[in-house]
């Protein structure tokens, strides 16, 4: 059974490229991911096929309708049922390795993107489930990181990506950075790849990846490493 992805978004054409080159084109092809972008102009209002309005109270900027994204939504909900719907916004809990490991074990999830200056905050109350920001960082729809979560969560289901590239030495799925890696040529305009990754010694080789990825950590994220020994 395929992961299924709704996505709904006033520029559909944006996930043309990604759906059909790279990570979620292979994943689509082999079956393991189903994904369907659906265009919110289809379910606009008048001739114009309107979506948004000036806000209440005033102030710069247009808001999405209800209308439009309930109607939308409320059809794919009599389709089949959904473990999320799922609304991409900077006030939302930070996306992060574990949701992705969870969101990768579900069947079907709903993808909302706002754009403009707001969503109708009805919709927010009524339909969403789950409010995900991927960082502390203003985008300008919910496009990007719509793409940035079927990504994330697409490569994590089994088979997806090679044994050879495994997804579980990531950075994060260890709850540290993942270690240096070096390939040929073993001497490079002076600079040497350790001795012991060319030792074909693997618990040597173990013992090295694990503390290097844990002097980076240490270096570059001691945040993650806090969070880390208070999980053990
Ligand atoms: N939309 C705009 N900025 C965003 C962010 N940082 N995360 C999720 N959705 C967004």
């Amino acid at each position: 059974e395929p992961l299924r992805i709704d996505v709904i978004s006033v520029i559909p054409g944006f996930f043309d490229s990604p759906l059909q080159n790279g990570l979620l084109a292979i994943a689509r092809k082999k079956q393991y991911a189903e994904i369907h972008v659906h265009n919110l102009h289809d379910y606009g209002l008048g001739r114009y096929r309107q979506v948004d309005d000036t806000p209440f109270g005033g102030g710069a900027g247009m808001v999405i309708r209800p209308e439009p994204v309930f109607a939308c939504v409320e059809k794919l909900l009599e389709e089949r049922e959904y473990d999320w719907v799922i609304f991409p916004t900077p006030d939302g809990k930070p996306f992060d390795q574990p949701l992705a490991n969870r969101l990768s074990r579900t069947k079907n999830i709903m993808l909302l993107c706002g754009h403009y200056k707001a969503v109708d905050d009805r919709i927010r109350q009524m339909l969403v489930t789950m409010e995900v920001s991927i960082g502390d960082v203003v985008v300008s729809g919910g496009e990007i990181p719509s793409l940035v979560i079927m990504d994330a969560v697409v490569r994590l289901i089994p088979g997806v990506i090679g044994d050879g590239e495994s997804a579980l030495t990531d950075s994060f799925q260890t709850g540290m950075l993942d270690s240096a890696y070096y390939t040929r040529p073993a001497e490079f305009r002076g600079m040497k790849v350790p001795d012991v990754l060319l030792s074909g010694h693997h618990r040597n080789i173990e013992k090295w990846r694990y503390e290097n990825a844990l002097q980076r950590t240490l270096q570059r994220r001691p945040d993650l490493l806090d969070k880390k020994i208070f999980n053990e």
